[in-house]
């Protein structure tokens, strides 16, 4: 167990510290930052889903008045490394799915960029491609691991013969479709080379993941490569890994005479490049006894991967550990698409994987005659069955229990279809929530004694909105042991020391872990009476207790779902999260993350939908307009609590990660509500009206 750092500004509900330049517009984002005499870039994009380009006429384009430059395969610089095909932009004539890069104009305006990247003209051979995911895809195959580094199955008992045996069985196909992760802020970088350093403003979660990953693909040393993101606007896992855009815009700023160029992706252009969560069929099948005992968990997952990029969703990751049978098995297999390339979309893995297993479980709570709290709690494990070693803090069942009583579960009927007000069915419906907790040790931290008395905390952390300026300065003040008001922190760039990415639910743990290891140092070697410049710098340190432990983070989703006799229409008019995920270091900024997540899973159980049309291997409803999230009207009454818990395991701030659980399990306690309204039992996301006529 490591020694807990006291609470006195960690707890504290302290107002985000960047929220007054954030609302004067002060606060710069990627595409906000001053360069000198910058160009701007607009790209052109591919309208065939396999095949290459086999003639690209930019002469009309060229002729333009402030165009700079079009850059295509022709003449595009070349890069050092090539093994990554979603980055390999602009070397050759191939296309490997609709809407990549074949192109693109530097111009003085970005009008006249966008004006002139209509006017190049792109001849194509197009190949055969294949764009439809279906359960029987020929060619499936199973990955040599799943994203997270999971295994790709896994199986323990004979789950085929404890089905043939069991008393209730539920053996059903559930499906997700693809979801398009939207932050406000679209991805944008600015690309300055000067002398053969490279530097890029980029709306990131991590700037130096970014550094990593862009040095060897230009041929540098991560030292000539400065990556800067004091401030982002939302990335829900799109801005975890650079994407292809960031390249471009550094090729470009090597053919636009010196000057940075400057790019930001469209919301249109977002949906094929900025990665998404892939659609999902699950095949979940669960056999009990008749009082409600699993003894067999089976999860078979079929999901695409882009052909020119494996990107396996961890989906059948969490039935693995989540509740106790003799014999489970799961599986992942994936179809190779003429499609963008997918990746992290807030809570991989859990977000679509607990969506089949959960709703299978209010089916089974019914088959056998129980309330479905009451059959989570008859299944709840010891140990964690994956792995065999005990859980760091397992509170799921109190969760349960503190949210039943807050929402007034008691007055659920359990007969579907038996409560109507005003034409409108109402139900009640819950699921459980989960999230792994991971802490990355390679973090670095250094602590400087200022001139004016105030500490200068440097990290190269990321804030994406989540508050990471305000929760680890409330860390440094307690590490300090002096008021927050001395803490002068620095994050979002790469000239301070190396940070892990904002993602996975890792960062506050992983950055504040090295944060405390630092102001250990410093007052060990400076004392609470430090000369001015005095400073010390450490790496968070791995805690033996992360090997003996399975650490994850727990939660119990309660929702009230109208569903209107009529029109089909469904409305979430109640929804209670109840977390457990050890210490919370701001309950403000906490509580919009939690609220944040159930929000994005109103989303996910309602409305969002990204709709390929396989025949031109292309996202039809590829903007706001018609990829449909929530809005203000749709969200009536969602309150998040949490147990007041510090996990004495989970390293020295005794925090687990909050950033994904708010979304893992609420689509399926959404459905499960319908459920408990009408009696209809839809298994296909999202819950459009149609699906209850
Ligand atoms: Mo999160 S999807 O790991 O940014």
């Amino acid at each position: 167990m490591s020694e807990l750092i006291e609470s006195k500004a960690i707890s504290t509900d302290l107002r985000r510290l960047d929220g007054l330049a954030k609302v004067r517009g002060t606060a710069p984002y990627a595409f906000d930052q001053e360069v000198e005499n910058p160009a701007y870039l607009y790209p052109v994009q591919a309208t065939i889903a396999r095949g290459k380009v086999s003639r690209i006429d930019t002469g009309d384009a060229e002729a333009l008045e402030g165009v700079i430059a079009v850059i295509t395969h022709l003449n595009a610089p070349k890069l050092a490394q090539t093994d990554d095909a979603e980055y390999t932009v602009l070397q050759g004539p191939e296309v490997g799915f609709r809407g990549q890069f074949v192109g693109a104009v530097i111009a003085d305006s970005f009008e006249t960029a966008r004006h002139a990247a209509g006017l190049v003209a792109v001849e194509y051979e197009a190949d055969e491609h294949d764009a439809l995911l279906r359960s029987d895809h020929p060619g499936l195959y199973a990955p040599e691991e799943v994203n997270g580094g999971f295994d790709t199955d896994t199986a323990e008992g004979d789950v085929e013969a404890a089905l043939a045996e069991a008393a209730v069985v539920i053996d059903h196909v559930y499906t997700t479709p693809a979801e398009h992760n939207n932050p406000m802020e679209p991805h944008a970088t600015v690309a300055v080379w000067e002398g053969g350093a490279l530097t890029l403003y980029d709306s990131t979660q991590g700037v130096h993941p970014v550094r990593k990953t862009i040095a060897p693909i230009f041929g540098l040393e991560p030292e000539n490569v400065r990556v800067i993101a004091p401030h982002v606007g939302g990335g829900f896992g799109s801005k975890g890994l650079p994407h292809a855009h960031v390249i471009l815009a550094a090729l470009a700023a090597q053919c636009s005479n010196g000057r940075p160029v400057k790019f930001a992706l469209t919301r249109q252009q977002m949906f094929s490049l900025a990665g998404y969560r892939t659609p999902t069929i699950q095949h979940v099948r669960l056999g009990a006894t008749e009082d409600g005992r699993l003894t067999a968990i089976c999860q078979d997952v079929v999901e695409p991967t882009s052909r020119i990029k494996e990107f396996a969703e961890q989906t059948g990751v969490p039935a693995r550990m989540m509740y106790a049978s003799p014999n489970r098995k799961t599986t992942h297999r994936l179809a190779k698409l003429d499609i963008p390339v997918p990746s992290w979309m807030r809570g991989p893995g859990e977000c679509p994987g607990m969506f089949g297993p959960e709703v299978a479980m209010d089916e089974l709570a019914e088959a056998c005659g129980l309330d479905p709290i009451e059959l989570r709690v008859r299944n709840e494990p010891q140990i964690d069955p994956d792995s065999g070693k005990p859980f760091s803090s397992r509170h799921l069942l109190e969760c349960l229990a503190k949210g039943a009583e807050r929402f007034g579960w008691d007055r659920r009927n359990a007969r579907p279809g038996s409560r109507e007000e005003d034409g409108w069915l109402v139900g009640l419906g819950v699921a459980s929530s989960t999230y792994p907790f991971s802490r990355v040790p390679e973090n670095t931290a250094r602590i400087r004694f200022n001139v004016d008395g105030n500490y200068a905390v440097q990290i190269g952390a990321a804030d994406l909105g989540t508050g990471t300026w305000t929760t680890l300065t409330q860390i440094a003040a307690d590490a300090l042991d002096c008021p927050i008001e001395r803490i002068r922190l620095e994050i979002g760039d790469t000239s301070l020391p190396v940070a892990s990415v904002a993602g996975g639910s890792s960062g506050t743990a992983s950055w504040g872990g090295a944060i405390i290891a630092a102001a250990a140092a410093f007052r060990n070697q400076h004392g609470d009476k430090p000369e001015a410049g005095a400073q010390a710098q450490a790496q968070g340190m791995k805690d033996p207790d992360t090997e003996r432990y399975a650490m994850h983070s727990f939660g119990a989703q309660f929702a009230e779902a109208r569903v209107h006799a009529d029109t089909g229409e469904v409305r979430v008019s109640r929804m209670l999260g109840v977390f457990s995920a050890g210490r919370i270091i701001n309950p403000r900024t906490a509580r919009s993350q939690f609220i944040g997540g159930m929000t994005m899973g109103i989303g996910m159980a309602l409305h969002e939908d990204g709709v390929m049309d396989a025949r031109f291997g292309k996202v039809m409803n590829h903007d706001l307009a018609e990829y449909h999230i929530p809005a203000n009207a749709d969200i009536e009454d969602v309150d998040a609590i949490w147990l007041e818990e510090t996990d004495h395991r989970a390293g020295p701030l005794g925090a687990r990660g909050i950033g994904e659980i708010g979304i893992v399990g609420a689509a399926a306690a959404i459905a499960n509500a319908t459920y408990n309204a009408t009696g209809i039992r839809v298994r296909e996301l999202p819950l459009t009206p149609d699906k209850f006529l």
